[in-house]
């Protein structure tokens, strides 16, 4: 076991704060917490940072469509974001955001220093431009047929149908997918990072550090085509840091997201006196590591490196890639409700059931891994549950029963505990090299001989022995050993299940080092249950949730509030009801469950769009009195500006009942 004490610096991809977190992200965040948790087992300084990404047009735009700022929507869904990993046990030191002070320092100082090393050119260019929104259109705005296979509807710069990739300007019949609009070719000077000034640099950074092969192989791939300039500004509109010294440009969302690595970290450091140089100066000889998708390896094994390097500070000591999710071995889909949100998880499944999995299929390389549902619930509910819990619960009443809690001072059997404690320096070394497949496979193999132990020695048979207390006594203590060093060794993957068995062992957090260490005599707690068992409606209940779910769903999750059922009277009282009379009502072209409505509330006209059509005919409403909610926030929707709520409540089934007011007092009103 190392005894040299490392400094280590570590990150996962900062994710867009625009959607929820899904379960082919937590392949990441896990594989980072895992490798994480482990280096601090090991008594290595090591900190954890992440933020959420949040500039960019996507994130522009979906605030306009929520009708909200930009700083609210990432407000919300970066809390959403942290609460989702916090409920899956992923433990990062500080979690901040890109669009924060520390990041537009640090990004004005990186850029401050390319420029002043001669590194950013500027060229006019010619982009698509949606005259309706106002806007240059990024690439995925853009919607046309391919120009090599005529596929119609396809994105700006790839098509689906021949996979083939062009230049948006090829594109034929270009349209904004924003307004539909035909865009404009228009010109605007921007700002490029000088990226072949860097290839020796690249070059020398991949012959010193230990990259996966195939992160060797992409930049030789790179290198050979040759090194391009990156368009690092963006015009205004866009939700992002002016670049100082222009005017009407920002950055690109992609030169200060790595950046935010950085920020987190200052974020951190100024927070608890790390000294922050120490770890990402030129001088550092701290580590650092970023874990990344493989779809973001041009970004983080070319780009930033350089940056880095240009603008003199450390380059990181590595970038772990790993492959994508996939579910019963296709691509995440809403359609097969496969696409699994973080939050949807949670309300059917144990998160450690997902952590041990992962951990079971991810390997160093770069390959794809795959969620088969059948293979997670068998694995689990047979390595978890069926291998290792039980062996505790095997041999846990006798002590408590038979021996006051107590251990015993001697084991039955000691060459088994040492063969236990032999592989601790194996299993690290499989941590280490990220090999968490083999890490598993080399416990499991272990939680076979303890339960082979147990089988051989049959406690339950010597238990009804008389005179055979002692025997009892120590193999007992012997599966609890076992027990503790197989916890030990699971501890980075299963933190929850970790810390019950602390409590039941009656032990301070377990580290690496204790496997070393002697349990005899120890007082022990009684023993709970630590795991259940995956159950098949259980899954299938998460599969159907997951159907179709809207892709606005984090802003369903903002309105549906789970952490309570319960609205507070302040809450209720914020609601100002009204009467008013509909005047008009028609249904909506393109809506299937729509009615306009127009109303009369008070001395006031509003237009509002109610869900009621499968209820109601749109003549039968009109002259009608109903309940409307009339301080709520207007609704920009697709048809129209809402401008209220009609009140409607049904039995929880398929009927549908508009609220109307008590007649008696409407009569008072109508003679007003
Ligand atoms: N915001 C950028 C990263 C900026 S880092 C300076 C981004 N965000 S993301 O939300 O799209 O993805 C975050 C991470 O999750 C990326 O590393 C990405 O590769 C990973 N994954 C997203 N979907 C994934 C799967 N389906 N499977 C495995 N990893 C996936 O990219
Ligand atoms: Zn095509």
């Amino acid at each position: 076991m190392t005894t040299e004490k490392r400094n280590i610096l570590v990150t996962s991809a900062l994710p867009y704060a625009n959607g929820p977190i899904h379960i082919g992200h937590l392949v990441e965040y896990l594989q980072t917490d895992i490798w994480v948790r482990f280096q601090k087992m090991r008594g290595h300084t090591c900190y954890y940072v992440c933020a959420d990404d949040a500039h960019g047009t996507p994130i522009m735009l979906r605030a306009e469509l929520e009708d909200i700022t930009p700083e609210s929507l990432i407000a919300r869904v970066g809390a959403e974001h942290q609460r989702d990993f916090a409920r899956f046990g992923i433990a990062f030191d500080n979690y901040h955001s890109t669009h924060s002070p520390e990041n537009k320092d640090i990004a004005e100082l990186i850029y401050q220093r390319l420029r002043d090393g001669g590194h950013i050119a500027r060229r006019t260019i010619t982009q698509a431009y949606d005259p309706v929104k106002n806007l240059f259109l990024p690439d995925r705005f853009l919607r046309g047929t391919c120009p090599h296979c005529g596929a119609e509807d396809q994105y700006g710069d790839s098509c689906e149908s021949c996979s083939r990739t062009y230049s948006p300007n090829d594109l034929l019949n270009p349209v904004s997918a924003l307004s539909g609009a035909t865009p404009e070719q228009r010109e605007s000077e921007h700002l490029f990072f000088k990226l072949g000034h860097f290839e020796q640099m690249l070059k020398n950074w991949l012959a010193d550090n230990e990259l996966q092969s195939g992160v060797v192989n992409k930049l030789n791939e790179w290198f050979e085509a040759g090194l391009q300039d990156w368009d690092i500004s963006r015009e205004a509109p866009y939700f992002g840091f002016e670049i100082p010294g222009e005017i009407g440009k920002y950055f690109y969302v992609w030169l200060d997201a790595p950046i935010g690595y950085l920020a987190s970290f200052k974020n951190l450091c100024d927070k608890q006196g790390i000294d922050f140089d120490a770890y990402v100066g030129v001088e550092s000889t701290a580590e650092m590591y970023h874990f990344i998708g493989k779809d973001i390896m041009y970004f983080h094994t070319l780009f930033w490196p350089a940056m880095l390097h240009g603008a003199q500070f450390r380059v990181p000591t590595n970038v772990f890639v790993h492959g994508f999710l996939t579910v019963d071995g296709q691509k995440m889909s809403k359609s097969r409700g496969t696409f699994v949100t973080a939050d949807t998880y949670l309300e059917h499944l144990n998160p450690e059931y997902l952590r041990y999995y992962f951990a079971a299929k991810l390997a160093p390389a770069i390959e794809d891994i795959d969620l088969n549902l059948g293979d997670f619930q068998n694995k689990v509910n047979a390595d978890l549950v069926g291998k290792v819990v039980n062996i505790a619960s095997r041999c846990a009443g006798f002590i408590e029963k038979r021996f006051d809690g107590t251990l015993s001072e001697t084991f039955d059997e000691p060459a088994i505990v040492d063969e236990f404690k032999a592989l601790a320096a194996r299993i690290a070394e499989c941590y280490e090299a990220r090999d968490f497949a083999r890490a598993m496979r080399e416990i499991m193999t272990l939680a076979d001989s303890a339960n082979q132990y147990i089988d051989k020695r049959k406690p339950w048979i010597v238990a009804k022995h008389a005179d055979s207390d002692r025997e009892l006594h120590q193999i007992c203590t012997t599966g609890i050993a076992l027990f503790r060093i197989l916890l030990i060794y699971l501890k980075p993957v299963l933190p929850v299940m970790a810390a019950a068995v602390e409590e039941f062992l009656n032990c301070a957090p377990l580290v690496w080092g204790d496997v070393d260490d002697d349990i005899a005599g120890r007082r022990i707690n009684k023993f709970k249950p630590l795991m259940q068992r995956v159950e098949t409606d259980k899954v299938e209940a998460m599969i159907e949730a997951s159907k179709n779910q809207d892709a606005i769903s984090t802003q369903q999750s903002a309105a549906k509030s789970k952490d309570s059922n319960f609205i507070t009277i302040e809450d209720f009282a914020k609601i100002d009801l009204r009467v008013a009379k509909v005047l008009e009502a028609s249904a909506v072209e393109g809506a299937d469950k729509l009615l306009q409505l127009k109303l009369e509330v008070g001395d006031e006209i509003r237009t509002v769009f109610a869900g009621i059509k499968r209820a109601y005919q749109p003549d039968s409403l009109i002259g009608r009195h109903v309940i409307v909610v009339a301080n709520l926030q207007p609704r920009k929707m697709r048809f129209g500006l809402s401008e209220g709520m009609v009140l409607a409540a049904g039995s929880g089934g398929d009927d549908l009942f508009l609220l109307s007011p008590d007649p008696g007092a409407l009569s008072g009103m109508q003679a007003k």
